[in-house]
């Protein structure tokens, strides 16, 4: 239990100033809350024994008020530092987390799932705020005020009658702890059978033409129906076990007042203690409450803590596996890029997807990469991207250098990528298109517009660039989205264009319009080009033809025609069923 907070020490060291005043503040408000129980019984005995004069009184209110007056300064100030101060870790960790996962690389998300990752760090960094915030205050108040409370009530008042006041107390704890662990181990499993229903709601709604196509909305709803009976139920477990709870505290702490006050009037009728001392007795009886259920919920805070700390510290520790070399080497401009060899296989794959790649780009050229689908066209580009750890066998080189001798940043400075899965943020277009290049002008924008063939249908939505697209906006058709990913990329004029199959959703006739741009405005850089249809390569210097990872043919067009072989077929096999679908 206490290992969350030898875990946390970094951030207690770091901050110890602010803690540690707070903390005194909070000590020095339970101590002020002592006082006036005490108080409070001075004056029942004043009265009793009629000795209440209109000076004494004064002098009562005068204090009561200004305790209360300097505990309602303080417990503002520890209030505020003690939450500020946990807001501050969970702001602190969400930052590393999101740090780390952007230094990650494909392998990291491929081990641990989006939603995990969500939930890592949305409800663990709560559950860490909770633990340096909340755990604290309970520390201090089920440790300190307890005992302070306890100690007050032996010495000032009478210890035989403390004693047997508590004797509930220890047995309401060890019910509290019972009570507590079997209504959170319900609620956890109740909460899991939300999480259930809500991944299966949500998948259905962004399913729901899928649904509607294949006719499974009534198996659908059954399967919702069934869901939210179980989840029902399983909430109704928790209802059962808290309406039981509060009752039997209800009891407990009942008996410890009959025996503080029965007993208490016994030893009132010996003279061992007086009426006034009785009512603060019981006054403090009162107050031991919530310190009890601190008790409780200090275990279970911390528990929560420690296993979310673990959460998320599994994920910090996972290393990067790509990463900047010590002395990184900078140059000006890419002048080649050369594939030395190269086989590559995924981390757990257990085939190689790229075998003995060799291939030479100079600065300027257009290279097409074509293939059946799973050739390796994608993995081709990924090692320019850098999103796994570097081959095992063979370099890619930039100049003189491979890849690795660079850093990260400069390395995909030099690169606008188009990836095949094409993704929008819910964002307006034109912020989705300055995301390749920040400070843009319109005059730019423009000009790129033109360039990927996008003007028209930008010029068709409600608002223009304005318009919101993504999830939240208006939905694109697919050969639109992907013209606005190739605008994103293009606008940063990059060194080296990738375009993994781009124009695969856009009809022949814009697509040759875009090629041609392409040639145009792209003089003198380098573009890579994977596509399915081979009029998006036909113009490029080289065109290589990949097969299970392997380069099976290399040549241009004109050489490749003439090799009469896959790339032959498949040309003549497009030309055919282009003459139809391109109208
Ligand atoms: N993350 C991955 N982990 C393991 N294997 C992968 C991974 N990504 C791709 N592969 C495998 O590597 C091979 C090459 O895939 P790749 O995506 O490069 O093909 P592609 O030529 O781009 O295909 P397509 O034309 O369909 O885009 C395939 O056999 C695929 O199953
Ligand atoms: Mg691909």
């Amino acid at each position: 239990m206490i290992s969350v907070f030898r875990k946390l020490s970094w951030y207690f060291k770091e901050q110890w100033l602010k803690y540690t005043l707070a903390i005194s503040a909070l000590i020095v408000v339970n101590i002020l809350g002592v006082i006036p129980p005490i108080l409070v019984g001075q004056v029942i005995d004043l009265i009793q024994y009629n000795r209440l004069t209109q000076e004494n009184f004064t002098y009562y209110v005068v204090l009561f008020i200004s305790i209360l007056t300097v505990s309602y300064l303080l417990s503002i100030y520890w209030d505020y530092t003690l939450f500020g101060r946990a807001i501050l870790l969970e702001k602190k960790m969400r930052s590393k987390l999101m740090d780390h996962f952007m230094r990650m690389t494909s392998p990291f998300y491929s081990r641990f799932r989006t939603g995990d990752l969500m939930a890592r760090s949305t409800n663990d960094l709560r559950a860490l705020n909770m633990t340096a915030g909340f755990g604290i205050l309970t520390l201090v108040d089920a440790t300190i005020f307890m005992a302070l409370i306890i100690g007050v009530m032996a010495i000032v008042i009478n210890w035989k009658l403390t004693l047997a006041a508590l004797i509930p107390l220890p047995i309401m704890a060890i019910t509290m702890q019972r009570y507590g662990k079997k209504i959170h181990e319900r609620f956890m499993d109740a909460q899991s059978a939300f999480s259930d229903l809500n991944n299966n709601t949500l998948e259905s709604i962004q399913g729901v033409r899928v649904i509607r196509a294949f006719v499974q909305e009534n198996r659908d709803t059954d399967r919702f129906k069934e869901q939210a009976e179980d989840v029902f139920q399983r909430n109704i477990l928790v209802a059962k076990l808290d309406a039981l709870f509060e009752p039997t505290i209800k009891v407990l702490v009942g008996l410890s007042y009959t025996i503080g006050i029965g007993y208490g009037a016994f030893f009132v009728m010996q003279s061992v203690i007086t009426i006034g001392e009785l009512v603060t007795f019981n006054i403090f009886l009162g107050m031991l409450i919530w310190p009890m259920f601190a008790v409780g919920e200090l275990i279970n805070v911390m528990q929560r803590g420690n296993a979310s700390l673990d959460r998320t510290g599994e994920l910090l520790s996972q290393q990067a596996d790509v990463y900047d070399p010590k002395n990184p080497i900078q140059v000006e401009r890419v002048e080649k890029i050369i594939f030395d060899d190269v086989t590559f296989r995924y981390p757990n794959a257990p085939d190689s997807s790229l075998n003995d790649v060799s291939l030479r780009i100079d600065k300027g050229e257009t290279v097409g990469i074509v293939g059946k689908t799973g050739a390796g066209k994608t993995t081709l580009f990924r090692q320019l991207l850098r999103e796994y750890p570097p081959s095992d066998e063979g370099t890619v080189f930039i100049n003189e250098h491979p890849i690795q001798a660079y850093t990260l940043k400069q390395t995909r400075e030099w690169i606008g990528y188009v990836p095949q899965d094409h993704i929008l943020f819910s964002k307006t277009v034109r912020e989705n298109i300055l995301f390749g290049k920040e400070n843009a002008t319109d005059e730019e924008i423009y000009q790129i517009l033109e360039m990927a063939s996008l003007k028209k249908d930008i010029e068709e939505l409600p608002e223009g660039l304005d318009t919101l697209v993504g999830e939240s906006g208006v939905t694109l058709s697919g050969g639109q989205k992907q013209r606005v990913s190739l605008a994103r990329a293009l606008i940063k004029n990059p060194e080296i264009l990738i375009l993994d199959d781009s124009l695969s959703a856009v009809d022949g006739q814009t697509e040759a319009k875009i090629i041609q741009h392409l040639k145009e405005e792209r003089k003198g850089k380098t573009t890579l080009i994977a596509a399915h249809r081979l009029s998006a390569v036909k113009h490029a210097n080289e065109i290589i033809v990949l097969k299970d990872g392997r380069i099976t043919e290399r040549g241009c067009h004109n050489e490749l025609m003439r090799n009469k072989n896959w790339y032959y077929s498949q040309y003549k096999k497009q030309q055919m069923e282009g003459g139809n679908q391109d109208e």
